[in-house]
């Protein structure tokens, strides 16, 4: 048994006869924060129905706290849900509908007058409590749904893509809220976002899912800084990823060599590492742009299309003109598969 506070075990999950997550494994420590990051379709969503209760998998376990919950019924999993949709009582008040849970808890009057007191101070609605959700902003509802599961206590929150319905700037103070939120009160949280600069900004650790199967885990700086496959260091912004073999880069309709060695199956470059004006390879420039501190190109070679950056007080140079450059093996990030 491991330590973990929820653990998912060689979980399955499928519709059917299809299966969109084949034998997951996870462990989350209590108190942590994960963001389930993966493009459209790649099984965030059923992933949390299933550590929620709301789907059964084929095959596999879920713990929680030690528990074996896989055949647990939803409602006594100790789990809260915050979905893009709030799903509010538009007749019910901000307090009537924070306390809505404890209410079918039948606590006493005065304990959930404090406890949903509390929460909603926690997320900064304490002075809406009269409100009817018509009333209130689009964040402001988004807050409320949060507090309603704040309120009962949960071991495990689970928030699917609670901040995609948010204009940008109210998306950043919820995701500042959210972090303020669950640093206070220490609940282990999955959160899900196809937005790698949100799950980059709130995780503890980020868990990058590709098809159903989990591509790395890791914190955000090492997913970051060291992307460990193709398809990691796609999604996190290293445009130059070419495929190599002993000291042979290949492109797409040819093969050059690189000048050194390498073992790995792909090397990838940011534009900022690509040694531009020197080097043993050619092309066109055919985009160039001014970004403040940087200038970028689009240079089309012989190998495919190369991004490159360099310093905006550096020589520039123009579409259409042929410039040389370099794949510098000290900044080459390897790449397994
Ligand atoms: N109720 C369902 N019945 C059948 N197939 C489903 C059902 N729900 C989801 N799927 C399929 O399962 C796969 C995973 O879907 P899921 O909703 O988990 O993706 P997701 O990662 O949450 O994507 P998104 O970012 O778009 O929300 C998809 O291929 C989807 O078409
Ligand atoms: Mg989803």
């Amino acid at each position: 048994m491991s330590n973990a506070f929820v653990s998912l075990q060689k979980l399955s999950l499928a519709y059917g006869s299809n299966i969109v997550v084949p034998e997951l494994d996870l462990d989350i420590v209590e108190g942590e924060l994960i963001a389930l990051l993966g493009p459209s379709g790649c099984g965030k969503t059923t992933t949390m129905r299933a550590i929620a209760g709301l789907m059964a998998p084929q095959s596999g376990r879920i713990y929680i706290d030690g528990i074996d919950m896989t055949r647990m019924p939803a409602n006594k999993r100790g789990i809260g849900l915050v979905f893009q949709s709030y799903a509010l009582f538009p007749h019910l008040t901000t307090f009537e509908n924070a306390a809505f849970g404890l209410r079918l808890k039948k606590l006493p009057q005065a304990e959930i007058t404090q406890i949903v007191e509390r929460g909603l101070r926690a997320v900064g609605l304490d002075r809406l409590a009269d409100r009817k959700p018509a009333e209130m902003s689009g964040g402001q509802q988004q807050r409320l749904s949060l507090a309603r599961s704040l309120v009962m206590q949960p071991k495990v929150l689970l928030l699917d893509e609670p901040l995609s319905n948010l204009d940008a700037r109210l998306r950043l103070e919820m995701r500042a809220e959210l972090q303020r939120v669950q640093k206070e009160t220490g609940i282990t949280m999955v959160f899900v976002t196809h937005d790698q600069s949100e799950a980059l900004a709130l995780a503890d650790r980020i868990v990058l899912m590709n098809n159903g199967i989990i591509e790395q885990i890791g914190t955000p700086d090492e997913l970051y800084g060291a992307p460990k496959t193709k398809f990691a260091a796609d999604f996190f912004g290293f445009e130059n990823i070419f495929e190599v073999e002993g000291n042979t880069i290949k492109g797409a309709a040819q093969s050059l060599p690189l000048g050194f060695e390498s073992t790995s199956k792909y090397l990838a470059w940011r534009p900022g590492a690509i040694d531009v004006g020197v080097g043993n390879f050619s092309g066109i420039v055919r985009g160039s742009a001014f970004a403040g501190e940087q200038r970028e190109y689009i240079i089309e070679s012989k190998i495919g299309q190369v991004h490159a950056a360099t310093p905006a007080a550096d020589p520039s140079y123009k579409i259409g003109e042929e410039i040389v450059f370099d794949f510098p093996q000290d900044h080459s990030l390897p790449l397994a598969r």
